[in-house]
């Protein structure tokens, strides 16, 4: 019997305190929700890296908070266990702090998840307390902010400079404070990810951020190879779209001359 226990924000601090790296990857349906599970992630991020990925939106801009919620409620069936992470879209929690409590509540009591994830250092630290106080666990997101594409002119590394690197050490201090169990750390040098990551006790989640942080996240197809391009700060393992197309081509050709479906495929 799988004997495996279910996280909780407890668990995640515990792992840092141990040296324990902690794996994360995102999951935006049931499927990929149940297999990332079972092979042992630490967590399952319903990213609003779905826009993008999988829904054919040009960036995370457009997501909307019904579209990552049926994402979410889905992952939730796919993996009953799992510890699951809501990604608040664009736009769910900017306006105030009343309408981010409301749409936060939404990924707990509609969506069955653990946590939500929010974008923002300093800036977000109201928001962040409001959920925190009224009991929904929050992780942070610092450094290159999707989410801030327009704003900043593109995907942008942060921390490049002294300044750079003064706002991201105030920003993590900040997201702890406020009372995030975990930051991401995303687009950051290696070197300022490990000062940031000794200098907070909560764990660091980084996605491009290099090898200190206490913990990885990654986009479930860069793994795959389901995309046409590969950021750098990804690692294909298998490429699941060369599967996917030959699996195609072959039903294509056995429909076409007459193999498919056999008599075991029949009635
Ligand atoms: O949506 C997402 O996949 C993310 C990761 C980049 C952390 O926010």
């Amino acid at each position: 019997m799988n004997a495996k226990k279910k996280k909780n924000v407890c668990s995640f601090r515990k792992m840092k305190e141990n040296g324990e790296k902690i794996v994360a990857v995102t999951a935006y349906d049931a499927p990929s929700a149940r297999f990332a599970d079972e092979a042992g992630v630490d967590f399952l991020l319903i990213g609003d890296s779905m826009a993008n990925t999988i829904l054919g939106y040009e960036n995370t801009l457009p997501l909307t908070i019904e579209e990552s919620l049926f994402h979410c409620r889905a992952a939730r069936r796919g993996a009953p266990d799992a510890f699951i992470v809501g990604d608040m879209p664009f736009m769910s929690y900017q306006i105030s702090c009343s309408e981010a409590l409301r749409n936060a509540g939404r990924y707990i009591k509609e969506a069955g998840c653990d946590a939500v994830k929010l974008e923002g250092g300093s800036y977000a630290v109201a928001v962040i307390e409001r959920l925190v106080t009224a009991g929904i666990p929050v992780i942070g997101h610092i450094g290159l902010l999707p989410q801030q594409v327009l704003a900043a002119g593109g995907y942008k590394i942060a921390g490049k400079t002294p300044e750079g690197v003064k706002i991201l050490l105030e920003d993590a201090k900040a997201v702890e404070e406020a009372g995030a169990f975990c930051v991401v750390l995303e687009g950051i040098p290696a070197e300022v990810s490990k000062q940031i990551t000794e200098s907070i006790k909560i764990p660091t989640i980084g996605i491009g951020a290099g090898i200190h942080c206490d913990g990885q996240v990654q986009v479930l197809g860069d793994l795959l190879g389901l995309g046409d391009f590969l950021p750098r700060h990804a690692k294909r393992y298998t490429d699941i779209s060369q599967v996917i197309g030959n699996a195609i081509k072959q039903y294509c050709l056995e429909t076409r001359n007459g193999e498919f479906p056999g008599k075991e495929n029949s009635f």
